[in-house]
């Protein structure tokens, strides 16, 4: 019998992002240092028997979304059969996958096949040169070939996620409303945390969501989305061009009171918030198949959960000690 986790403040949990790996093909410039850069040591990151396990716990004690991520989640061995697996598991309503696009194509049947309807793509910038110096040197055609021939198999809606890099990227916000239009693609814009090459974070560079939306509404009309349960963190505005797009304020609108996710990582800890260090290792419950351990461990994740981060009032000079490609965003 599934029944519902509450963390101690009282927000249902109903969302997990799962990260498969922290490997992958892209080297974004705000997200993997540029120096010396560790992976997770490979007998470290947990099987996909122990995923699986994992999962089906979290569906039993409520969870009903859950979202594949990585670093980037198709260049994992086997992806497509573990992601038909997912889906099976009781309990869960919906799968869903963030992935930078470059295999989008290669893996569109496998998505279909494992019923997988929403994906979310990266992508800051609509500028060939440009993408190839954030991405660290791919084709942005390859990626929106990758997108098209998804929406062509019937996947969909696509989101692309845009971290808006002030003095960097923030001259394309109106090209991504009409790209957005012109292809039926979400695009949200995104604004940039401190996590992931601390070194290329300043809080300059930060434009925040009131911003950007005052920048849409100089060309467009702006018509905003209710939102609704289980609708993510975004809020959503239909545009006078008949573009959805949405905006993610995390760091100046934050959305904590209603947050309902828990992050799993891919060597096997629990991240309760995406924007604190404090971390559960579920390795002990996972490698003994525990459940009840499982469940324990779990219900402790929940209780040292945040109320809401504090990113901008409690400055640290050393950023987080995981780079986003070994939270999964
Ligand atoms: N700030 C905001 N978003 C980020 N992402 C990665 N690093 C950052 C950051 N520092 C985004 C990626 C990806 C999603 C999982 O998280 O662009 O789309
Ligand atoms: Fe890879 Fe995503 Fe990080 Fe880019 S942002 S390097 S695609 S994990």
């Amino acid at each position: 019998m599934s029944k519902d986790i509450k963390d101690r403040f009282g927000r249902d949990i109903n969302y997990l992002r799962v990260s498969v790996t922290d490997r992958c093909n892209f080297r974004c410039k705000y997200c993997m240092p540029t120096g010396k850069f560790e992976h997770i040591c490979r007998s470290d990151i947990i099987s996909y028997e122990k995923l699986l396990f994992a999962v089906s716990v979290f569906a039993e004690l409520g969870v009903k979304k859950v979202r594949v991520t990585g670093g980037e989640p198709l260049v994992r061995k086997k992806i497509g059969s573990f992601l038909r697996q997912v889906s099976d598991i009781k309990g869960l309503e919906e799968v869903t996958l963030t992935t930078n696009g470059a295999l989008l194509e290669k893996f569109t049947s496998d998505i279909k096949a494992a019923g997988i309807q929403r994906v979310n793509v990266s992508l800051d910038s609509l500028k060939p040169e440009r993408y190839k110096h954030i991405t660290g040197g791919f084709n942005l055609e390859k990626i929106i070939d990758g997108i098209k021939h998804a929406q062509r198999s019937g996947i969909g809606p696509v989101k692309t996620n845009m971290v808006v890099i002030k003095g960097y990227n923030d001259d394309e916000i109106l090209d991504f409303c009409e790209f957005s239009a012109e292809n039926r693609i979400i695009t949200r814009f995104i604004e940039f945390m401190p996590v992931g090459n601390f070194s290329e974070w300043k809080e300059g560079n930060i434009m925040y969501g009131k911003e950007i939306l005052e920048l849409i509404k100089t060309k467009y009309e702006v018509k905003e989305i209710k939102k609704q349960k289980l609708s993510g963190p975004a809020q959503n505005y239909e545009l006078s061009n008949g573009a959805m797009i949405g905006i993610i304020t995390t760091l100046s609108n934050h959305f904590c009171n209603e947050c309902d996710k828990l992050r799993l990582t891919s060597d096997g800890k629990l991240r309760p918030c995406l924007l604190s260090d404090k971390e559960i290792d579920l390795n002990d419950a996972l490698e003994k198949q525990d459940r009840e351990a499982l469940k324990a461990a779990i219900i402790e994740g929940l209780n040292i959960k945040d109320k809401e981060h504090k990113v901008l009032s409690e400055k640290r000079d050393d950023g987080y000690k995981r780079t986003m490609s070994k939270i999964g965003g």
